[in-house]
Order: structure tokens, then C-alpha cells, then sequence
């Protein structure tokens, strides 16, 4: 079994648990706009399996995705999961159709979601309950609250936020400690710089979605096919690498339905950029 994953590094979340740096975003293996089942499930579930082969130990999922297949998945992949994997879902967006998202906050539709992410899953305790948005319709301390709530109750272990600003995790940890932030963050993408810096700075977990921008920057034109091409990597793999460099907060969870993909994309923690080709790779970003 190679362990490719480890070589990204370690980061321990809420001072509950240790994850490889370099996870798996589990979005991709549902049918298309994330909707219903893919059409080949059986890959999906060799993907799972392949992806803890790899040595990675953090996967990232929500009821949302599908709904409840990539979950589902999951389970039907790895139940019962080795100790090691951490698994972090989220609650809070309902689905009215393919590529359609819309939040839903209300305290007792996130219990609901809680309780159906544990029967699904298959387990006793969600590891990471990220709260997918904040429902600008519903009061910040009720929801949030209600997470707190369920981890009083022993349901969640750590609380993590998404698409969040620096002042809004400010007004969230109010009532909960916030131990990880999921933003849109790449090295082509980098509106959310303030909110890295705001989690480095407090040791919160930083997971950037899109890390590979949903696939654009694996096509490595101009600078970024230039330093693959120096490092004899690919172009993916110099993304993901950036992020790893850029903040020790940083946790890349790059999504994909390829066991090739999944392969490549693992071996970023072997990549070591220059300070000089750090540097340059910022420059990509319109900030
Ligand atoms: N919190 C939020 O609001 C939010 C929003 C979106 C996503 N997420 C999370 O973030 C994770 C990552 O986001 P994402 O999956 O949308 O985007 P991503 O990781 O930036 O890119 C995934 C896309 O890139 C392709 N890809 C992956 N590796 C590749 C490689 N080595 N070479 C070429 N193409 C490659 C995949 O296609 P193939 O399947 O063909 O490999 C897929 O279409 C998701 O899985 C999900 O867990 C969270």
C-alpha cells in the first residue's frame, strides 16, 4: 500500500484528531449537478476505496451531494471505516433540482440533517458537522446553536463553517467554537486571502473548495504548465502543492470520479516548489 497522501503532512483539527493535510472531496461521485446516482456506481465506490488505499484519512461530504449518495457511497465503500479516516459532512443547503442549492438553517431541519447523516453513515458520531451556509432568514445564534447542541449531546465532535467572512466566524464562535472554515480558495481564485490568514493566525482548519477550480488549473496553461513542467509534475499537482505551502492551516480536498485523477492527485505531497516558483504562482490570482 503506498501512503502517497502522508507526504502532504498532518494537521490536527480542534485538538480532537490528526488528518492527513491532503484529503478527498467527495462531491464529484454523484450524477450530474450533483444530482441523483452516478452512472456508474461501482466506480464510485472504487474511487472511496482507492482514496483510503492512498492514505488519505479525511473525505469530505455532504447530505446535499445527490442528495445522500455521496454518502451513501461512502458507507457502501468503507463501512466499517478504519479507524484512522475522519469523516467531515455538512448541513444547511436543501436541493430542488440538479445544480440548484438554496439554505435552509432552521434548527430543527439541521438536526434532522444530523440525524440523517449519522444513519446513513453508519456511525454514532459525525467527525467534522460543517454548516454548508448561514441561512441569512434564520438568527446566527440559532444555528450555530444548534450545533453546539449537538455536540454537547456527543452527535458531532468538531464544528466547522462554509462561505464564510472573517466577521462572520467572529459573530459564529459566539456560540460555538469554530475549529474549521470551507471557502472557494485556489491559486487562480484568492477573494477569501484575508479569511487564510484570519484561520492561520487562530489555528482553525482552512479547506479550500475548488482547489483544482474544478479542473481548469489541471490543464496547466502558461506559468503553471511552465513550473510543472521544471518540477516534472503535473499541473494539478503544483496547485495543490501551492495551497500545502501556502498556509500549514491548509486542508485541499481536490474532487474527482478518476482513480487516475485520485492517484495524481495524491502524489502533490512529493511536490516541493522553490520559493521563486511560490512566489510567481501567487501572481495567477486576480485578488
Ligand atoms: N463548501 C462548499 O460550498 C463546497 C462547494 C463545492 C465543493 N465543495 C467540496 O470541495 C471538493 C472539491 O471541489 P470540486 O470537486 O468541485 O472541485 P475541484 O477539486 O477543484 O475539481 C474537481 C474537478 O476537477 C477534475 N479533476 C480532478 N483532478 C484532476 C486531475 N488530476 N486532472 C484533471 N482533472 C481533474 C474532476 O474531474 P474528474 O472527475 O474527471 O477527475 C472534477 O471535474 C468537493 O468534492 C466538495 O467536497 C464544497
Amino acid at each position: 500500500m503506498s501512503e502517497k497522501a502522508s507526504l502532504g503532512g498532518v494537521f490536527e483539527i480542534g485538538k480532537s484528531f490528526e488528518v492527513h493535510r491532503l484529503g478527498y472531496g467527495a462531491m464529484q461521485l454523484t450524477g450530474p449537478g450533483v444530482w441523483g446516482e452516478p452512472a456508474d456506481r461501482s466506480n464510485a465506490v472504487a474511487v472511496v476505496k482507492e482514496a483510503v488505499s492512498l492514505g488519505i484519512d479525511f473525505i469530505d461530504t455532504a447530505d446535499s451531494y445527490g442528495p445522500d449518495v455521496s454518502e451513501s457511497i461512502i458507507h457502501d465503500a468503507l463501512h466499517p471505516y478504519p479507524s484512522a479516516l475522519k469523516i467531515a459532512t455538512k448541513a444547511g443547503l436543501v436541493r430542488t433540482g440538479p445544480n440548484q442549492w438554496h439554505p435552509v438553517g432552521r434548527p430543527e431541519y439541521l438536526r434532522q440533517e444530523a440525524e440523517m447523516s449519522l444513519r446513513r453513515l453508519g456511525i454514532e458520531r459525525i467527525d467534522l458537522f460543517q454548516l454548508h451556509r448561514i441561512d441569512p432568514k434564520v438568527d446566527l445564534a440559532e444555528q450555530v446553536g444548534l450545533l453546539a447542541d449537538l455536540q454537547r449531546e456527543g452527535k458531532i465532535d468538531r464544528i466547522g463553517l462554509s462561505e464564510v467572512t472573517v466577521s462572520e466566524i467572529e459573530a459564529a464562535s459566539k456560540y460555538a467554537k469554530i475549529d474549521t472554515v470551507q471557502n472557494l480558495y485556489n491559486l487562480a481564485n484568492r477573494r477569501y486571502e484575508d479569511v487564510v490568514e484570519y484561520c492561520t493566525a487562530n489555528y482553525i482548519g482552512f479547506i479550500p473548495w475548488f482547489p483544482i477550480q474544478t479542473g481548469a488549473l489541471a490543464e496547466g496553461s502558461g506559468l503553471l504548465g511552465k513550473i510543472a513542467a521544471e518540477l516534472g509534475a503535473t499541473a494539478a499537482q503544483v496547485a495543490l502543492a501551492w495551497l500545502l505551502r501556502r498556509s500549514p492551516v491548509i486542508l485541499p480536498i481536490p474532487g474527482t470520479s478518476s482513480i487516475s485523477h485520485l492517484r495524481e492527485n495524491a502524489g502533490a505531497g512529493e511536490v516541493e516548489l522553490t520559493d521563486e516558483q511560490f512566489e510567481l504562482l501567487k501572481g495567477l490570482a486576480k485578488l
